[in-house]
Protein backbone atom coordinates (compact mmCIF):
# COMPACT_ATOMS: atom_id res chain seq x y z
CA UNK A 1 0.00 0.00 0.00
CA UNK A 2 2.52 2.17 0.89
CA UNK A 3 2.62 6.47 -0.20
CA UNK A 4 5.38 6.17 -2.83
CA UNK A 5 5.92 9.30 -4.83
CA UNK A 6 8.72 8.55 -7.53
CA UNK A 7 10.10 5.83 -4.84
CA UNK A 8 10.30 8.91 -2.24
CA UNK A 9 8.01 8.53 0.68
CA UNK A 10 6.14 10.60 2.25
CA UNK A 11 6.77 11.36 6.35
CA UNK A 12 8.67 9.89 9.25
CA UNK A 13 10.21 6.40 7.63
CA UNK A 14 9.04 3.49 10.05
CA UNK A 15 12.58 2.77 11.00
CA UNK A 16 13.67 6.13 12.00
CA UNK A 17 10.39 6.49 14.14
CA UNK A 18 11.50 2.82 15.78
CA UNK A 19 14.40 4.40 16.53
CA UNK A 20 13.24 7.49 18.35
CA UNK A 21 10.86 4.95 20.13
CA UNK A 22 13.91 2.81 21.54
CA UNK A 23 16.10 5.82 22.52
CA UNK A 24 13.42 7.44 24.00
CA UNK A 25 12.39 4.55 26.36
CA UNK A 26 15.47 3.79 27.40
CA UNK A 27 16.35 7.93 28.17
CA UNK A 28 13.08 8.00 30.23
CA UNK A 29 13.87 4.62 32.18
CA UNK A 30 17.31 5.59 32.69
CA UNK A 31 18.11 9.24 33.36
CA UNK A 32 14.00 10.56 34.14
CA UNK A 33 12.56 8.17 36.10
CA UNK A 34 13.36 8.78 39.99
CA UNK A 35 14.58 7.02 41.38
CA UNK A 36 16.05 5.33 38.00
CA UNK A 37 15.14 1.56 37.52
CA UNK A 38 18.05 -0.79 38.13
CA UNK A 39 19.33 -1.88 34.85
CA UNK A 40 18.55 -5.17 34.74
CA UNK A 41 15.15 -4.01 34.91
CA UNK A 42 16.16 -1.57 32.24
CA UNK A 43 17.15 -4.37 29.82
CA UNK A 44 14.06 -5.97 30.35
CA UNK A 45 11.37 -3.35 29.76
CA UNK A 46 13.46 -2.32 26.93
CA UNK A 47 13.30 -6.21 25.79
CA UNK A 48 8.97 -5.42 25.71
CA UNK A 49 9.29 -1.94 23.71
CA UNK A 50 11.35 -3.97 20.84
CA UNK A 51 9.18 -6.44 20.84
CA UNK A 52 6.15 -3.86 21.17
CA UNK A 53 8.00 -2.22 17.64
CA UNK A 54 8.85 -4.97 15.86
CA UNK A 55 5.11 -6.34 16.62
CA UNK A 56 3.35 -2.95 15.40
CA UNK A 57 5.87 -3.14 12.14
CA UNK A 58 5.05 -6.53 11.07
CA UNK A 59 1.13 -6.07 11.38
CA UNK A 60 0.33 -5.06 7.71
CA UNK A 61 2.05 -6.11 4.86
CA UNK A 62 2.96 -2.68 4.01
CA UNK A 63 5.17 -1.37 7.16
CA UNK A 64 6.92 -4.30 6.58
CA UNK A 65 7.77 -3.85 2.65
CA UNK A 66 8.77 -0.27 3.83
CA UNK A 67 10.51 -1.72 6.89
CA UNK A 68 12.76 -3.52 4.46
CA UNK A 69 13.64 -1.07 1.92
CA UNK A 70 14.76 0.94 4.83
CA UNK A 71 17.33 -1.70 6.45
CA UNK A 72 18.16 -2.48 2.83
CA UNK A 73 18.38 0.93 1.46
CA UNK A 74 16.19 0.29 -1.39
CA UNK A 75 13.89 3.64 -0.85
CA UNK A 76 14.81 7.05 -1.21
CA UNK A 77 14.91 9.25 2.03
CA UNK A 78 14.85 12.83 2.84
CA UNK A 79 18.84 13.48 3.13
CA UNK A 80 18.51 13.97 6.96
CA UNK A 81 16.54 10.35 7.32
CA UNK A 82 19.17 9.27 5.24
CA UNK A 83 22.02 10.46 7.20
CA UNK A 84 20.52 8.84 10.33
CA UNK A 85 20.33 5.54 8.54
CA UNK A 86 23.92 5.36 7.63
CA UNK A 87 25.03 6.64 10.63
CA UNK A 88 22.78 3.92 12.45
CA UNK A 89 24.51 1.19 10.27
CA UNK A 90 27.94 2.10 10.56
CA UNK A 91 27.38 1.92 14.60
CA UNK A 92 25.83 -1.57 14.88
CA UNK A 93 29.37 -3.01 14.54
CA UNK A 94 30.75 -0.80 17.24
CA UNK A 95 28.39 -1.41 19.34
CA UNK A 96 28.35 -5.01 19.09
CA UNK A 97 32.30 -4.92 19.43
CA UNK A 98 31.44 -3.10 22.63
CA UNK A 99 28.81 -5.20 24.16
CA UNK A 100 31.53 -8.74 23.32
CA UNK A 101 34.01 -6.50 24.80
CA UNK A 102 32.40 -5.86 28.07
CA UNK A 103 31.12 -8.98 28.32
CA UNK A 104 34.76 -10.90 27.87
CA UNK A 105 36.49 -8.08 30.16
CA UNK A 106 38.19 -9.66 32.95
CA UNK A 107 36.24 -7.68 35.98
CA UNK A 108 37.47 -7.31 39.16
CA UNK A 109 34.08 -6.94 40.71
CA UNK A 110 33.01 -9.69 43.21
CA UNK A 111 30.59 -12.48 41.56
CA UNK A 112 27.10 -11.41 41.50
CA UNK A 113 26.20 -14.51 43.15
CA UNK A 114 28.17 -14.12 46.15
CA UNK A 115 27.68 -10.11 47.26
CA UNK A 116 24.03 -9.05 46.48
CA UNK A 117 24.30 -5.52 46.98
CA UNK A 118 21.51 -5.40 49.43
CA UNK A 119 21.35 -8.14 51.98
CA UNK A 120 18.06 -9.46 53.22
CA UNK A 121 17.92 -7.10 56.16
CA UNK A 122 15.76 -9.00 59.37
CA UNK A 123 12.37 -9.09 60.06
CA UNK A 124 11.75 -5.92 62.10
CA UNK A 125 13.12 -3.76 59.54
CA UNK A 126 10.58 -4.73 57.28
CA UNK A 127 7.71 -3.21 59.50
CA UNK A 128 10.06 -0.76 61.62
CA UNK A 129 8.28 2.85 61.48
CA UNK A 130 10.98 5.58 60.81
CA UNK A 131 10.10 8.17 63.82
CA UNK A 132 8.28 11.21 62.01
CA UNK A 133 10.55 14.41 61.79
CA UNK A 134 12.90 11.84 60.04
CA UNK A 135 10.59 10.00 57.62
CA UNK A 136 10.12 13.11 54.81
CA UNK A 137 12.95 14.06 53.47
CA UNK A 138 10.92 17.15 51.77
CA UNK A 139 10.75 18.63 55.94
CA UNK A 140 14.47 17.74 56.49
CA UNK A 141 15.52 20.68 58.01
CA UNK A 142 18.80 22.87 57.25
CA UNK A 143 19.95 22.79 61.10
CA UNK A 144 19.76 18.86 61.09
CA UNK A 145 21.22 18.42 58.14
CA UNK A 146 24.68 20.39 59.34
CA UNK A 147 24.40 18.61 62.64
CA UNK A 148 24.59 14.95 60.40
CA UNK A 149 27.16 16.82 58.61
CA UNK A 150 29.36 16.76 61.35
CA UNK A 151 28.77 13.03 62.40
CA UNK A 152 29.31 11.75 58.71
CA UNK A 153 32.45 13.48 58.55
CA UNK A 154 33.93 12.19 61.54
CA UNK A 155 32.22 8.72 61.22
CA UNK A 156 31.46 7.68 57.91
CA UNK A 157 34.07 10.09 55.24
CA UNK A 158 36.84 7.73 56.12
CA UNK A 159 35.62 5.06 53.97
CA UNK A 160 32.54 6.64 51.81
CA UNK A 161 34.32 9.91 50.96
CA UNK A 162 33.84 13.24 51.79
CA UNK A 163 31.86 13.63 48.85
CA UNK A 164 29.85 10.80 49.46
CA UNK A 165 31.44 8.78 46.67
CA UNK A 166 32.95 5.83 48.31
CA UNK A 167 36.27 7.31 47.95
CA UNK A 168 37.86 7.66 51.39
CA UNK A 169 40.95 7.68 52.36
CA UNK A 170 40.65 4.38 53.79
CA UNK A 171 38.67 3.25 50.96
CA UNK A 172 41.74 2.60 49.06
CA UNK A 173 42.56 -0.91 51.76
CA UNK A 174 38.63 -2.03 52.11
CA UNK A 175 38.02 -3.18 49.05
CA UNK A 176 37.67 -7.41 50.12
CA UNK A 177 35.14 -8.43 50.63
CA UNK A 178 33.05 -5.31 49.13
CA UNK A 179 34.11 -1.24 49.02
CA UNK A 180 32.54 1.35 50.51
CA UNK A 181 29.40 1.77 48.88
CA UNK A 182 29.27 4.88 46.63
CA UNK A 183 26.05 6.84 48.09
CA UNK A 184 25.96 8.64 44.73
CA UNK A 185 25.52 5.80 42.38
CA UNK A 186 21.91 4.81 41.38
CA UNK A 187 21.79 1.26 42.63
CA UNK A 188 23.10 2.04 46.36
CA UNK A 189 20.88 4.08 49.11
CA UNK A 190 18.38 5.70 46.09
CA UNK A 191 17.34 2.03 45.64
CA UNK A 192 16.51 1.44 49.41
CA UNK A 193 14.16 2.56 52.11
CA UNK A 194 14.98 4.25 55.47
CA UNK A 195 14.36 1.65 57.51
CA UNK A 196 16.60 -0.21 55.12
CA UNK A 197 19.88 2.02 55.65
CA UNK A 198 19.16 2.70 59.36
CA UNK A 199 19.03 -1.13 60.05
CA UNK A 200 22.58 -0.70 58.18
CA UNK A 201 24.23 1.98 60.01
CA UNK A 202 22.99 0.39 63.24
CA UNK A 203 24.21 -2.85 62.65
CA UNK A 204 26.58 -2.63 59.68
CA UNK A 205 27.68 -5.77 58.15
CA UNK A 206 30.69 -7.12 60.22
CA UNK A 207 28.55 -9.18 62.48
CA UNK A 208 26.55 -10.02 59.47
CA UNK A 209 26.74 -13.44 58.74
CA UNK A 210 25.43 -13.05 55.20
CA UNK A 211 27.66 -10.29 53.82
CA UNK A 212 31.13 -9.79 56.83
CA UNK A 213 31.87 -6.79 54.93
CA UNK A 214 33.83 -4.04 56.61
CA UNK A 215 30.75 -1.28 57.33
CA UNK A 216 31.26 -0.75 61.34
CA UNK A 217 28.10 -1.63 63.85
CA UNK A 218 27.61 1.93 65.26
CA UNK A 219 24.61 1.23 67.64
CA UNK A 220 27.13 1.64 70.21
CA UNK A 221 28.74 5.09 69.61
CA UNK A 222 25.56 6.75 68.10
CA UNK A 223 22.40 7.38 69.39
CA UNK A 224 18.98 6.78 66.88
CA UNK A 225 19.16 11.08 66.56
CA UNK A 226 22.96 10.77 65.64
CA UNK A 227 21.97 7.94 63.21
CA UNK A 228 19.20 9.71 61.51
CA UNK A 229 20.85 13.29 61.37
CA UNK A 230 23.82 11.32 59.53
CA UNK A 231 21.45 9.95 57.29
CA UNK A 232 19.94 13.21 55.98
CA UNK A 233 23.39 14.30 55.48
CA UNK A 234 23.79 11.18 53.62
CA UNK A 235 21.28 11.27 51.24
CA UNK A 236 21.68 15.32 50.59
CA UNK A 237 25.55 15.09 49.93
CA UNK A 238 24.62 12.09 47.35
CA UNK A 239 21.60 14.18 45.41
CA UNK A 240 19.47 10.98 45.90
CA UNK A 241 16.25 10.05 47.93
CA UNK A 242 15.53 6.89 49.36
CA UNK A 243 12.60 4.58 47.99
CA UNK A 244 9.07 4.41 49.16
CA UNK A 245 7.35 1.24 49.87
C1 LIG B 1 35.52 1.19 57.84
C2 LIG B 1 34.84 1.69 56.69
C3 LIG B 1 33.42 2.22 56.81
C4 LIG B 1 32.95 3.22 57.64
C5 LIG B 1 33.74 4.05 58.65
C6 LIG B 1 31.56 3.37 57.33
N1 LIG B 1 31.19 2.49 56.36
FE1 LIG B 1 29.32 2.27 55.55
N2 LIG B 1 29.99 0.75 54.43
C7 LIG B 1 31.28 0.29 54.36
C8 LIG B 1 31.36 -0.79 53.41
C9 LIG B 1 32.60 -1.56 53.05
C10 LIG B 1 30.06 -0.96 52.89
C11 LIG B 1 29.61 -1.95 51.81
C12 LIG B 1 29.28 -3.28 52.41
C13 LIG B 1 28.03 -3.30 53.22
O1 LIG B 1 26.99 -2.80 52.74
O2 LIG B 1 28.10 -3.81 54.34
C14 LIG B 1 29.22 0.00 53.58
C15 LIG B 1 27.86 0.12 53.37
C16 LIG B 1 27.06 1.08 53.91
C17 LIG B 1 25.65 1.21 53.67
C18 LIG B 1 24.79 0.27 52.84
C19 LIG B 1 24.64 0.81 51.46
C20 LIG B 1 23.87 -0.09 50.54
O3 LIG B 1 23.68 0.35 49.40
O4 LIG B 1 23.44 -1.19 50.93
C21 LIG B 1 25.22 2.31 54.36
C22 LIG B 1 23.81 2.87 54.42
C23 LIG B 1 26.38 2.86 55.05
N3 LIG B 1 27.48 2.09 54.75
C24 LIG B 1 26.35 3.99 55.82
C25 LIG B 1 27.43 4.40 56.60
C26 LIG B 1 27.35 5.51 57.53
C27 LIG B 1 26.14 6.40 57.75
C28 LIG B 1 28.56 5.58 58.14
C29 LIG B 1 28.98 6.53 59.24
C30 LIG B 1 28.15 6.58 60.42
C31 LIG B 1 29.40 4.53 57.57
N4 LIG B 1 28.68 3.85 56.63
C32 LIG B 1 30.72 4.31 57.93
C33 LIG B 1 32.36 0.76 55.07
C34 LIG B 1 32.30 1.76 56.03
Amino acid sequence: MGNRMNGEREGMPSGILALIILIGSYILMRFVISPPLPSALTNFFMLFVIVGVLIHITLEDGRIEEFLDFISFRSRLHPIYNVIRWTVFIMIPFFVTYQVYSAVKISYAPPGELFQPHVTPPEWVVGFKVPEWASDPATWGRGLIAEGKIYYENHCAPCHGKEADGRGPEARVLIYPIPPTNFKDPGAIAQLPLSYVYWRVKEGGVRDRQFMSSMPAWEEEMDDEEIWKTIMYMYTKAGVKPRTW
